[in-house]
């Protein structure tokens, strides 16, 4: 496989059309931001483009509506960010796409900026559809993909646009994001300490048999823990579980074991009746049917800090409570101060990726310190696993 085609800096873009796709698959609760940090780092790359006069056309999506309009996956209140922190004419397009569209998109101005509405509101995006790639992709005629985090999915708007588009190249963000992680593979030292938390195991199954395979420790944090918890017959009361999962629990710890990397289950937990709700220490034994799992307990902080403090490198994906709610987030909090201490003062290597971590991370009050912050989370595992994203392999 080729190289990366980046997109060159001296590359003459004044009245281009170009369609750049970002993930501003942001946090929003009531129409609000809760975490502005993915879109912060895009806007850089976007003034540049402003700067140079380009037509710009910016795809996203936020969340999983699956091909349906749901209005709080509305990408207005980005549209709404966007207006205010750029000093162009911003406009957001939802409608279908269409000749009619192509006649509207072309009274873009050089230097102005069209938001498409979520794309992920059309079920032909999450299909890779060969049509509406081909519609999505006559809207510019170049392409830009910035976005690393959805890079691992075989969608329209990171896969087969590419096919319709002559000048296709991977964005700064982009480029940063991998040379970081390239850096971290190559120069990784054991012992080597992967946390995962999130809730689905099953989408990520594949990644953490892999991953056994190359690192020395694997934490299970978040939701995602309450599986390992039923494997081992404890009671998680209303707590977020999947179904059917023991055999892929069973076939994690097979491939542990031959592989040599210990596992590391949450020991204690703390619980809620409600989300919102304040939390209660319990041990796994003392979990009521009425309540939720919504953090890891003490002795389980304690049992991860000590394996922080015991590698040379820990890369984490996903929190390990709902931190949302500070009653909940001293797991996540702890883990993050834990890495970052150990960054600091020991020369650790430590790679956070995801949306959630990255939105956790900047709850914190201290100034926290890690070697590569990355806004990936699915994607930056695959990448980790050693995946060719299909996202990446069409810029080659
Ligand atoms: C993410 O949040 O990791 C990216 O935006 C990708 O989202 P997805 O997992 O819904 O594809």
């Amino acid at each position: 496989m080729g190289e990366i085609n980046f997109f060159p800096d001296d590359l003459e873009i004044k009245d281009q059309k170009i369609i750049l796709r970002l993930d501003l698959n942001v946090p929003i609760k009531d129409k609000i931001i809760k975490d502005d940090t993915r879109i912060t780092l895009c806007l850089p790359f976007i003034n540049k483009l402003i700067q140079k006069k380009a037509k710009i056309i910016i795809i996203s999506h936020l969340g999983r509506p699956k091909g349906i309009n749901i209005p709080e996956l509305s990408l207005i209140p980005v549209y709404k960010y966007l207006k205010d922190a750029l000093k162009t004419n911003v406009y957001f397009f939802r409608g279908t796409f269409n000749d009619e569209t192509k006649e509207k998109f072309s009274h873009l101005k050089g230097g102005e900026i069209i938001l498409i509405e979520n794309i992920r509101f059309f079920k032909e995006e999450n299909e890779d559809d060969h049509i509406f790639s081909k519609k999505l992709g006559e809207l510019g005629n170049i392409y830009i993909n910035d976005a690393f985090s959805c890079s691992h999915r075989k969608q329209a708007s990171v896969h087969n646009i590419t096919k319709f588009v002559k000048k296709c190249y991977a964005g700064p963000l982009l480029k940063k994001e991998i040379t970081a992680i390239n850096l971290v593979i190559k120069n990784k030292k054991k012992p080597v300490t992967c946390i995962i938390g999130g809730s689905k195991i099953s989408t990520k199954i594949n990644v953490i048999t892999n991953l056994l395979k190359k690192v020395d420790n694997l934490i299970i944090v978040g939701a995602m823990a309450n599986n390992f918890f039923v494997y081992k017959n404890f009671n998680v009361g209303k707590s977020l579980i999947e179904k059917n999962t023991k055999e892929i629990i069973e076939d994690i710890y097979k491939v542990a074991e031959i592989n040599n990397c210990g596992i590391l289950i949450p020991e204690d937990c703390k619980v809620g009746i409600d989300f919102d709700g304040s939390g209660k220490n319990k041990n796994l034994t003392e979990v009521e049917d009425n309540e939720i799992i919504l953090d890891i307990g003490f002795k389980s902080i304690k049992n991860i800090q000590k394996k922080i403090n015991e590698s040379n490198t820990v890369l984490w994906n996903g929190p390990a409570g709902y931190f949302e709610n500070e009653n909940f987030s001293k797991g996540t909090m702890s883990i993050a101060e834990s890495i970052s201490k150990n960054t600091l003062e020991k020369s650790l290597i430590s790679v956070l990726g995801g949306g959630d971590t990255l939105a956790a991370v900047n709850k914190s009050n201290n100034k926290l310190t890690f070697s590569h912050l990355s806004t990936a989370g699915g994607a930056f595992l695959e990448y980790l696993e050693g995946k060719d994203l299909p996202g990446i392999s069409v810029l080659k």
